[in-house]
């Protein structure tokens, strides 16, 4: 299946972009603030309690026109209505894309294939609540008769990433009588850690994976089984009071030996990255209760009424996502830099690694050729204010341009002294400074001596969001997800890209497949790769 696309370089208003890039590319921000004394509150947006100040970026009005005509102009509005509609844009895997379903209330209706898929979500999420209640309240017994007080979910990417992100960012709403851990790596060492002083009788195992095939899940798993086992005397009985599974795939589930009554489903609309909101997020509404995952889901569901309603000069993820295609492809910024001045958000960045790049980590549009500029950025980051002194000075003074997003909160969960004034004063005091640096008369000024001056100038002109909400709670934490959902939606529409497949993840895992058995192999094995793996694959026979 094609799809026949105007490119992006003969859209009239990447044409204009590209002209007026040429005339705005080195305005400084410091004029551009100079000039406007209302750009500070000019540029800015709020909406569903989140709000976004995106003065400190390098555009103008002007930009601003050019860049939600190019969203129109590459059908970003019909593109919308098709992922909630039900539609299968996502076509190398011919699916649907509906994470939103995910969060629709009780008596929307999302159809697919005929069917609306609503009440199907809230019968799971019933059936979640009703087994974490069990959990929670000590009413589920483990095979000995005891209660549960450990949750480990074993899964790997979006199996992993989402739960993990969820549980440390609302853990101040968890319930503390139970330790979650979370196992992902194949590496014995994440499995071996996790366990290494729990009971068998009191821990619960979530094995989380769509495909119920992923090797390092799998593997995972049968040593979860294993060590479950023998702390149980053997007996296999055992398996359906410690073993769940969220899983698309039935078949695989029992035949890894979980009853599919203890079975958590979702559907193949629901991609891997984009699954924390349903059964994956079993762990997370463990960790938190019923009320406050639904908080979540009601958060997410705001934002995603807001993307699916709002003009877009004041759509939250279209801005985000505009200004994202501006840096990549006109500023050629290699990277996105996420900073949660939030220690709870310290997982956010890695949760928005697999959410960005595996969504747009793409080099051929959606009629199958190849695409004429950069695609998704690096998007890394670290908690405030520990990047700070680790990585800022390079986004101060390096030579790359790194846009930034600083996300902060009017209140901390954990009120102590000054400690959230001096926070927050450095979310400004970072945006300020990469947005309007030092000049050398400013510096000079100060008594430093010729020599040092170039040492101690900061360029500034480094672009910046401030995202900002009141105090992170499950529904807020679902409104960022959202936000950053569906900015990823908007560039993969203007890159024309299948922002929903993974592909260049599957070439890996064969291979690996493959070496397997001949690491293994207790024979010589015929190695028919390349001289450098041929020999790295012998070196390790000779020494493992
Ligand atoms: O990394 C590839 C991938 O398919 C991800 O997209 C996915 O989140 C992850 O593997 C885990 O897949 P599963 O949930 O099927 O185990």
């Amino acid at each position: 299946m094609t799809t026949k696309l105007t490119p992006l370089g003969e859209r009239s208003a990447w044409k204009a972009l590209s002209a007026h890039y040429q005339e705005i590319h080195d305005t400084q921000l410091r004029k551009l603030f100079a000039d406007d004394p209302a750009r500070g509150e000019r540029f800015t947006l709020e909406a569903v309690g989140i709000f976004l100040d995106y003065s400190k970026n390098r555009i103008t009005d002007e930009t601003l026109k050019l860049l939600v005509q190019l969203a129109e102009e590459s059908g970003l509005r019909a593109r919308i209505d098709a992922m909630f509609r039900g539609e299968k844009i996502n076509i190398t895997e011919n699916r649907a894309v509906l994470h939103v379903a995910l969060r629709a209330p009780k008596g929307e209706k999302i159809i697919v294939d005929g069917e609306d898929v609503v009440p199907a979500v809230h019968v799971v999420l019933d059936k979640m609540a009703a087994f974490a209640e069990r959990v929670r309240s000590g009413a589920w017994k483990g095979h000995t008769g005891k209660r549960i007080k450990n949750v480990i979910n074993i899964g790997i990417g979006g199996s992993d990433l989402g739960p993990v992100m969820a549980y440390e960012a609302l853990k101040h709403y968890s319930q503390r009588d139970i330790t979650f851990r979370f196992v992902s790596n194949v590496d014995g060492t994440d499995f071996a850690e996790a366990v290494q002083d729990l009971n068998a009788d009191e821990t619960l195992f979530l094995v989380a994976s769509k495909t119920f095939t992923t090797l390092e899940t799998m593997t995972n798993a049968h040593s979860a089984r294993d060590w479950s086992l023998a702390g149980l005397g053997g007996d296999e009985k055992a398996v359906a009071k410690h073993f769940v599974a969220i899983s698309t795939n039935a078949k695989e589930v029992a035949k890894f030996g979980i009853d599919t009554a203890n079975m958590f489903e979702f559907w193949d609309w629901v991609g891997g990255r984009y699954s924390m909101d349903s059964a994956i997020g079993l762990s997370t509404m463990l960790a938190i209760g019923p009320d406050n995952f639904r908080a979540m889901l009601d958060g997410f569901h705001q934002m995603d009424e807001h993307f699916r309603t709002a003009p877009f000069a004041s759509n939250l993820p279209v801005l985000l996502g505009l200004l994202t295609v501006w840096y990549t492809d006109f500023f050629d910024a290699q990277t996105v830099a996420v900073l949660p001045y939030e220690q709870y958000l310290k997982r956010f960045p890695a949760y928005l690694q697999q959410l960005t790049m595996e969504s747009n980590g793409k080099h051929v549009t959606l009629d199958g050729t190849h695409v004429a500029t950069e695609t998704g950025p690096i998007y890394w980051g670290e908690p405030g204010t520990n990047g700070q002194h680790s990585f800022y000075q390079l986004i101060h003074q390096g030579t790359r341009l790194i846009p930034c997003d600083f996300i902060g909160f009017y209140k901390t969960l954990n009120p102590l002294g000054q400690h959230h004034d001096m926070l927050m004063a450095n979310v400004f005091a970072q945006a300020e400074a990469l947005a309007f640096g030092k000049t050398a008369e400013q510096v000079k000024a100060e008594g430093t001596p010729d020599w040092l001056v170039p040492h101690r100038v900061f360029e500034g002109n480094r672009p910046s969001n401030t995202i900002l909400a009141d105090h992170l709670t499950p529904e807020v934490l679902g409104k960022l997800i959202a936000l950053y959902e569906h900015a990823v939606f908007t560039q993969g529409t203007i890159w024309s890209i299948d922002s929903f497949d993974q592909w260049g993840v599957e070439l890996g895992k064969v291979l690996a497949q493959k070496i397997i058995g001949e690491l293994e192999s207790k024979t010589e094995p015929e190695l028919s790769h390349d001289t450098s793996t041929t020999n790295l694959i012998r070196r390790y026979r000779k020494n493992k």
